[in-house]
């Protein structure tokens, strides 16, 4: 790459990751900050070639009028909602993604929520560190059984596919919505009617990418649909789950629990969720092992080196 491009980092990775990349680039490093305004992302970007930035970060049209120079956005993330594709496509801005590498980690900690909601742990511990133990009893804490019951996967992709593969363990059916039948599920069910998983799930997992078709996919109606009994998991976007329809709904006893790593509006999210003991609430890390996020930052950072060098991105999502 010569001579040096300029790219702009919103926010810092991992100190060795960033020293090697400043010796490949003149490196504008943001700060870790809250939310960035419109014009401090502007004045972070204005002159650089390229972004490397996090879902945190608005990429709009306005930005990209006002930040010419930029020729790709690399996206710390396999979703890039934050991003506005099609006006990147129409200014010739490459946009760049984070799949694969995240997969399994991802899985896992869907697990993670869905056991954690399921036997009631973040309850369990409160209550032994708040010096409630102080006997046995026969229902103390009984939760939800997770063997032999019914998976819903609502977005069966990459990160479905793993959920579904782990449910093997725990001997479990495991059924999918997608927009279309998916050829690799293997053993799950297709199922084309949203409505039919939510009736039939005792868990329902949501993995969709966010946009228009999925905003409030899970609202007050669809909620109303699963079973008494179930188990809510969203590590897909806030903005999936209608927060304050959930939060109705639960208040009301419907549902066994729900888990949560992603909130409309977040890092705020409904205050609402904090009275509610069986809500498990993470502040969206479920990608979050120290061996993924360095490989997504190191993913990120390929992508636009390789743009700003003229190859083709590895992970080019417009
Ligand atoms: C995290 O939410 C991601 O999209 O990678």
């Amino acid at each position: 790459m010569k001579p040096l491009a300029t790219i702009a980092l919103t926010r810092p990775i991992f100190p060795d990751q960033s020293a090697a990349l400043a010796q490949r680039c003149n490196l504008r490093q943001g700060k870790q900050t809250e939310t960035y305004s419109e014009s401090d992302l502007i004045a972070l970007l204005q002159g650089a070639d390229g972004v490397i930035c996090t879902l945190r970060e608005t990429i709009s049209a306005a930005v990209l009028d006002a930040c010419q120079t930029l020729k790709v956005v690399s996206n710390i993330a396999v979703g890039f909602n934050n991003i506005d594709a099609a006006a990147c496509a129409a200014r010739g801005v490459i946009v760049t993604n984070t799949p694969d590498v995240l997969t399994q980690t991802t899985a896992d900690f869907a697990w993670a929520l869905l056991m954690a909601a399921a036997r009631r742990l973040p309850e369990a511990e409160r209550y032994l560190r708040d010096g409630h133990w102080a006997n046995w009893r026969l229902d103390q804490l009984a939760g939800k059984d997770i063997h032999g019951a019914t998976l819903g996967i609502v977005g069966m992709g990459r990160i479905g596919g793993a959920i579904a593969a782990r449910a093997a363990g725990f001997g479990m059916s495991v059924l999918y919505h997608n927009r279309s039948e998916n050829a690799d599920a293997g053993p799950a069910r297709y199922v084309p009617q949203l409505s039919d998983l939510l009736k039939m799930a005792d868990y329902v997992v949501l993995v969709v990418p966010y946009n228009e078709g999925t905003h409030h996919l899970l609202n007050a109606q669809t909620i109303a649909i699963m079973k008494p009994d179930a188990v809510l998991v969203n590590i897909a976007r806030g903005g999936v789950v209608d927060d304050a329809a959930l939060i109705a709904a639960m208040k009301c006893g419907h549902l066994h629990s729900a888990a949560l790593d992603v909130f409309e509006g977040e890092p705020a999210f409904n205050p609402d969720f904090l009275t509610l003991p069986n809500v498990v609430l993470t502040p969206h890390i479920a990608s979050s092992s120290v061996t993924t996020r360095r490989a997504m930052a190191q993913l990120a950072v390929n992508n636009c080196l390789t743009v700003l060098g003229g190859g083709e991105a590895l992970n080019r999502v417009a």
